[in-house]
């Protein structure tokens, strides 16, 4: 197959060191499901005149509906449905009938414990039944907190429709980078992330009656920390009222952890879900679910499908396969509507999944696994699932945290499969075998705490004044060594004294809304003098690689357009010249389009550049600017990010400076074919191999100069195999004793 499932397929490279990583990929995705040979796929019999290849499925079980004959509304066509004024809407909910006695129970009992199916009306409904009931009187707000950006933005935006408000107003939002609330505001949605926040500006959040963790099952690093504090504030302010919401996963578990905290189901009413397996394991998901998509438009009756990618990246290349095929077969086929969804998408895209398909079409839509749960589409009868997501993971014994592509768990898949059962009788198409559903997929996921770096979370809790890590309530406890790094890290930086407290310079690094490592290279850059040109850099690397557009046929003039970007230094470097360039044509959309440059991405870095300049004020740095002289600007990347440190070695290859573990250039840095002797790189994205994504020339020597007490020149000496500075050592030893 001339496709293969890369992890960032639109913007490899070119050359054959780009095919044999091709390769290794393709191998990585037959290994991980068990097939022994791509060729082995079957190109079965042309399928009419409208495909060339068509997969073969077999239909293994039924999920079993839970309907029950009073529900019969839910069974009115799609059209009818979307007529319903938006008080019948909300009448069909399944939370409707119990309106009375959820709010009953909230008066009852100062914590509550919410499960229900996905689509119940948990989020849009029961911040307006709050409101209804008086828990918003004199001012106070509702904070309902939502893992995924995407969600926040659009549940609040269906319930300022429903209540007829304007979004923003009485009802508002707050994402990172993004607060869409004012002082009127009583309903209030946000990301958990930035409920977090919200501890260091009102610690005992004496402005809000209620608080809904929402989505409580996905379990998320900054809900898991939500869980200690709210249950923390809940002792000490008796008429704050906790909710704990969770589609129907785990809800016993939080009842436990919330001191056995009463549970309220709300039935769940769902058509039975046909599931149907690949025969034998596809060798390019992306294809295969390309293909199945055109397969089930051609052949099965109305009803719109939801494809789970996993990421950005994915789902634009699945957006221009179908756009391409689709309209190659031009009128021979009904009209086919494409709709992707994922993290970054500006809201008025988001806003287009949830119009109604118009009669006579089907819509696909293309999401990242914030479907799964976080978003309820309507009208979604078949679910293509390829079986993976895109996971954190940490090792903490290297301290590497990268993303890597990963088997979804049984429990994911049955939610995605769910999904097809919401209006009527569904089917769920699972591009993966039975044997591996059965044998390869762990039961559930690990919850996020366990498989990521923790120094964000840390710094944050000790600015709340919370020292002692090893005590603090975690439903689930981050592995010990994970901690530890974590405040060996902090020190390294200078967020934290030898006694792990709090120092000035971690005070300040807390007041911003990233990374500690980015919060570092941005206050360094007052001693550089050089802030403007930093947070350009932070605000680039902000955008998720997604700046570089690369579509498919265009691929060697968007590639051309790309290198003319790059500059001596690499690729911070580069983005910034980027954005410079695009500041000079005064933000033109045409430039971008020239250029092979994704606008949406430049806005979103404009606004998050906007939002770091706000907060350079706050901690009263001044903006000063030194755009010639790139040495100032990666010396202080470096103060940043100099645990990110690698050291040329054989081959092309390196080693991580700490631990001697091989990392490779990725392919689309402008550094691939330099091979500078040392690098710091801004992040590691995991295929076949660790590759360093965003790659920065460096002189070890600068490595003393913004990190004295962890590098010692012995350890920049080439060839040196030296694990840790001695003295790291013995700060650890007391760090370890402060807690
Ligand atoms: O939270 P839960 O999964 O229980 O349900 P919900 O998100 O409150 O969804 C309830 C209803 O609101 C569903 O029928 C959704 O389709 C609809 N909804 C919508 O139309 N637009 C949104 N942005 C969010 C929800
Ligand atoms: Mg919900």
């Amino acid at each position: 197959p001339q496709e293969k499932y890369v992890e960032d397929r639109s913007e490899r490279g070119g050359g054959s060191e780009q095919q044999r990583w091709e390769e290794d990929h393709l191998n990585a995705a037959l290994l991980k499901f068990g097939a022994r040979d791509a060729k082995d796929r079957k190109k079965s019999k042309k399928y009419e005149v409208i495909m060339d290849e068509e997969i073969e499925f077999v239909q293994a079980l039924k999920m079993p509906g839970t309907v029950k004959d009073k529900d019969k509304k839910e069974k009115l066509s799609e059209k009818e449905a979307k007529k319903m004024s938006i008080e019948e809407t909300q009448k069909s909910l399944p939370i409707y009938p119990f309106k009375k006695d959820l709010i009953q129970a909230v008066r009852d009992h100062q914590i509550l414990i919410i499960e229900g199916e996905t689509g119940s009306g948990k989020t849009t409904q029961v911040p307006q039944y709050l409101h209804h009931a008086g828990f918003t009187n004199n001012g106070m707000k509702v904070g309902c907190t939502q893992p995924r950006r995407v969600a926040a933005m659009s549940v609040a935006a269906r319930v300022a429709e429903e209540m007829g408000w304007k979004l923003g107003s009485e009802v508002g939002y707050s994402i990172r980078f993004e607060d869409c609330t004012s002082e009127r505001t009583i309903l209030k949605y946000m990301t958990d992330g930035m409920l977090l926040r919200e501890f260091l500006s009102e610690p005992d959040l004496a402005s809000y009656s209620v608080l809904i963790v929402d989505e409580a099952h996905e379990r998320t690093l900054h809900t898991d920390v939500l869980f200690g504090l709210v249950k923390d504030i809940a002792r000490f302010r008796p008429d704050l009222k906790l909710l704990i919401s969770s589609a129907t996963l785990d809800a016993q578990k939080f009842s436990e952890f919330f001191d056995d905290a009463p549970i309220f189901r709300i039935p769940g009413r769902r058509y039975p879900v046909d599931i149907y397996y690949t025969k034998a394991p596809e060798a390019d998901y992306l294809d295969a679910a390309v293909v199945s998509v055109l397969q089930i438009h051609v052949t099965q009756p109305m009803g719109d499908i939801l494809v789970f990618l996993t990421g950005q990246e994915e789902i634009e290349t699945a957006n221009e396969m179908l756009l391409e095929r689709t309209r190659k077969l031009g009128s021979k086929i009904k009209e086919l509507l494409v709709l992707p969804i994922y993290s970054t998408l500006p809201s008025d895209m988001q806003a287009k999944i949830f119009e109604p398909t118009p009669p006579g079409a089907r819509k696909v839509v293309l999401a990242t696994n914030i479907a799964e749960t976080s978003l309820t589409i309507d009208g979604i009868v078949y679910v293509i699932d390829p079986g993976f997501c895109k996971q954190k993971s940490y090792n903490a014994r290297t301290g590497m945290e990268s993303l890597v592509v990963t088997p979804v768990s049984k429990a994911s898949a049955n939610q995605r499969a769910g999904r097809a059962g919401r209006v009527s009788a569904g089917k769920c198409f699972r591009l993966y075998t039975a044997w591996a559903y059965k044998n390869e997929l762990e039961d559930n996921s690990v919850p996020e705490i366990q498989r990521t770096n923790l120094g964000n979370v840390v710094l944050l809790l000790k600015s709340l004044g919370i020292n002692d890590l090893l005590n603090f309530d975690f439903m689930d406890p981050p592995p010990h060594e994970t901690l530890v790094l974590a405040l060996e890290q902090l020190y390294a930086l200078g967020a934290l004294n030898h006694l792990g407290e709090l120092t000035k310079l971690g005070r300040r690094m807390a007041e911003f809304p990233v990374d500690p490592m980015m919060s570092k290279m941005i206050l360094a850059s007052e001693k550089y003098k050089c802030a403007k040109e930093v947070i350009t850099i932070g605000a680039m690397l902000s955008v998720n690689n997604a700046i570089f557009y690369r579509p498919k046929d265009k691929i060697v003039h968007a590639d051309t357009a790309r290198q003319n970007f790059f500059v001596p230094g690499g690729d911070h470097l580069t983005l910034m010249n980027v954005y410079n360039q695009w500041e000079e044509t005064d933000y033109s959309t045409q430039w971008c389009y020239e250029n092979y440059i994704q606008h949406r991405s430049m806005k979103r870095a404009r606004d998050v550049r906007d939002q770091l300049e706000g907060l350079l004020e706050r901690v009263e740095i001044e903006l000063t600017s030194n755009p010639t002289d790139t040495i100032a600007i990666r010396k202080a990347i470096t103060a940043g990010y100099f645990y990110h440190t690698v050291r040329l070695s054989k081959g092309g290859q390196y080693k991580t400076v700490k631990s001697q573990q091989t990392v490779m250039v990725h392919p689309n840095s402008c550094l691939f074919e330099e091979h500078p002797r040392w690098i710091v790189y801004h992040e590691l994205v995991f295929t076949t191999k660790e590759f360093m994504r965003q790659v920065m020339e460096i002189e070890n020597l600068w490595l003393l100069e913004v990190a004295p007490h962890y590098y010692k020149s012995k350890d920049l000496e080439d060839g040196s195999g030296k694990k840790m500075p001695k003295k790291m050592g013995k700060a650890k030893d007391d760090l370890l004793r402060s807690y």
